[in-house]
């Protein structure tokens, strides 16, 4: 590794550290008072929405099923079903979750309320692109179409991978919570979830520097990129727990070092 790509993976890790904290105080405040079930509900069919949008993966799966040894390398397709496996399971825990707290069945319209796509995608519905239910997250969509312009594929395709689920602090947060008989629940399934994240997304990190990182130009627009894609997604955080942060402490996390008392 060159002097030049060890500063670039500081520098991204830094940024990472910085918003991880943010999504980690999101959760940490929307704990810190008492919250009626319908509000732990509404959470959790918000995170729900996140998680299902794994059913726009699987068109991809099939093609890659097709091209087999045709342009589709097998460990590719692997990684790939195995993180689709990831996600389902995410759902899955999540939507037994919420019938828990709702003690019924709930419709696949309840459970796909909040469906929203985490990055912009020209095959996806724009339906999915932006539910009007998640403003914040259809801006996340924006900012990741507006990347396209100025940021190369292969490193616009990396910062938002390293950026899936917005460093992991959020989960790892959420499973300090043990107040009650849902948090327990939650904590236990945010917990599972973490460990699937961190190796979605931040542990992507040295791989992609070593790949993508050659040139000072790279690693600004790296860092930029990641940048714009983690601030985003803490705005996207606050909104799936019901906005416990103000915008003025969301902004603490745009400067470096601050985080808000
Ligand atoms: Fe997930
Ligand atoms: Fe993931």
């Amino acid at each position: 590794m060159t002097m030049l790509q060890e500063r670039a993976e500081q520098a991204l890790r830094d940024v990472l550290a910085r918003y991880t904290a943010g999504e980690a105080a999101v959760v940490n405040r929307f704990f810190a008072q008492p919250r009626s079930s319908q509000e732990y509900l509404e959470m959790v069919l918000r995170q729900i929405g996140r998680e299902v949008q794994i059913a726009h993966w699987l068109p991809k799966a099939a093609r890659m099923g097709e091209e087999l040894e045709r342009g589709a390398g097998r460990w590719d397709l692997q990684r790939f079903l195995e993180q689709c496996a990831d996600e389902i399971k995410h759902y899955a825990l999540l939507a037994d979750l919420a019938e828990w707290l709702a003690e019924r069945k709930l419709s696949a319209e309840e459970l796909r309320k909040y469906e929203v796509n985490a990055f912009w995608d020209e095959e996806v519905d724009d339906r999915y692109l932006h539910n009007p239910h998640l403003p914040e997250a259809g801006r996340m969509v924006d900012v990741t179409r507006e990347l396209i312009e100025g940021t190369p594929e292969p490193i616009r395709r990396g910062v938002v991978k390293i950026s899936e689920g917005g460093g992991g602090g959020a989960f790892l947060e959420a499973t300090r919570a043990q107040a009650d008989e849902f948090q327990r629940r939650f904590a236990a399934i945010m917990g599972d979830i973490a460990s699937d994240e961190m190796q979605h997304g931040p542990e992507q990190v040295a791989g992609f520097v070593k790949d993508q990182v050659r040139t000072e130009a790279d690693l600004d627009m790296s860092v930029r990129a990641l940048t714009a894609v983690m601030a985003q997604h803490l705005r996207v955080r606050n909104e799936i727990y019901g906005y416990p942060l103000s915008e003025q402490e969301l902004r603490s996390f745009d400067l470096d070092g601050s985080a808000p008392s």
